[in-house]
């Protein structure tokens, strides 16, 4: 997967460093190319000639030296991937920041190519506000973490911190290079989950929906190069790839809320949540104690999210609706297509095994605006996330 793959290999100065010597080894190994660059401290720990030596490339440790000016700009077109391992804090708040003090970070900003960033430090700096910010901030612009390890650090204490192991690096990109990033550029918004409607302080309304569906699309959206926002309803499951920025709401109201506040920014989106159509109309401020043998609730209409998505739709945007039905589905889904202006819909009936909800496996057919329909097995919800995304990228591309 690495064979012939330009990569830029970025060290800042950390112990971890000397792992670095055999990361350059096993990506050589693997066929692609490497430029190295150092921050003027890594070379206090590994030296540029063991590096040299090893990637058959002079290595970079400043902008200009006396053989010249070293073009960042042109290595950061040069490059397929950018891998910055390890990653000290300093060199994390500088790229967090646009801080360009040496070669590495100039490369980095002028880099056009997905950039991976594994972390090194003692286990207090990394859990520190400052560092996690910084982690999010690049996370944020796209950038990719590869997580740290657990266990003995060079401090001599033990916890998170450690750089990934340089397999487990080598391992990260071929993943990604396997990966077709046909979602690249395009922002994703996705509604999963239940929402919870309060009755009192302790009770609520809500539904069986597990969220697997909508989180399973995320992630397969953010391995595909998608910038994916997730509004979650109350799920005890979180998306698997950190790229994912999650938005964690508990009612129909939040999520709608953030889902028209985001919409406008977005190329699409995908309602996957199971929203609660109705609440109650007070919600008791205090516990609502047993009394008689019957209790009354008032409910009142929940706000609908996808129909005022659906008003809100400019040309170009795609919005990508779900109907779960137990009878007559296609009519069903079919109207709903059309009410909140989706360009197609995914249909599940609860009358196929191994569909709907709290299961792994999902059997949908996936009903477009032109009266056409596809349908599908029974998969793995991974799998048939693949399938939904495969018809949203044909529907951009029409
Ligand atoms: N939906 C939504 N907001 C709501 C209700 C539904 O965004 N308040 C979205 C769901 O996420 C789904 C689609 O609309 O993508 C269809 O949901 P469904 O509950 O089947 O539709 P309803 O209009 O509520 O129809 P029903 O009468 O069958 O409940």
């Amino acid at each position: 997967m690495l064979q012939g793959k330009k990569i830029i290999l970025g060290i800042s100065g950390s112990i971890a460093a000397y792992k670095s010597a055999f990361l350059t080894r096993l990506l050589i190994k693997a066929g692609a190319e490497v430029q190295v660059l150092m921050t003027p401290s890594a070379q206090d720990f590994i030296t540029p000639l063991t590096l040299s030596t090893l990637s058959k490339r002079p290595v970079y440790s400043e902008v200009s030296s006396e053989t010249g000016w070293n073009n960042h700009v042109e290595l950061g077109l040069w490059a397929d991937a950018m891998l910055i391992a390890p990653v000290t804090a300093t060199t994390l708040a500088k790229l967090a920041n646009g801080l360009c003090d040496n070669i590495l970070v100039a490369a980095y900003l002028s880099a056009r190519c997905p950039v991976f960033f594994a972390p090194a430090m003692d286990l207090d700096m990394w859990h520190h506000p400052a560092t996690r910010h910084n982690v999010e901030r690049l996370i944020s612009y796209g950038n990719q973490l590869i997580p740290v390890g657990v266990g003995e650090l060079a401090s001599g204490l033990s916890g998170e911190g450690r750089m990934a192991e340089p397999e487990d690096i080598v391992a990260y990109l071929e993943r990604f290079f396997a990966q077709k990033q046909d979602l690249a550029g395009k922002k994703i918004l996705l509604t999963a989950g239940p929402t919870y409607e309060p009755i009192d302080p302790v009770r609520f309304i809500g539904n069986r929906s597990s969220g697997k569906m909508g989180i399973a699309l995320a992630d397969a959206a953010a391995r595909r190069g998608a910038e994916v926002t997730l509004i979650l309803g109350p799920s005890k499951l979180t998306p698997q790839e950190k790229a994912v920025k999650l938005i964690k709401v508990e009612t129909a109201q939040e999520m709608h809320d953030a889902a028209v506040q985001l919409f406008p920014q977005m190329n699409a989106a995908i309602l996957a949540a199971a929203v609660a159509d109705y609440r109650p109309k007070t919600v008791a401020t205090e516990k609502i104690k047993k009394k008689g043998e019957e209790l009354q609730l008032d409910l009142i209409k929940n706000p609908d999210i996808a129909a005022d998505l659906g008003k809100m739709k400019q040309a170009g945007q795609l919005l990508i609706g779900f109907a779960l039905e137990t009878n007559d589905e296609e009519s069903n889904a079919q109207g709903k297509l059309e009410k909140k202006n989706f360009d197609c819909i995914v249909l599940n009936s609860l009358r196929d095994a191994g569909a709907g909800f709290n299961h792994d496996t999902n059997k949908i057919s996936i009903l477009f605006r032109n009266n056409k329909k596809r349908d599908f097995e029974l998969k793995s919800k991974n799998a048939v996330a693949e399938d939904i995304l495969q018809a949203m990228i044909d529907l951009f591309n029409v």
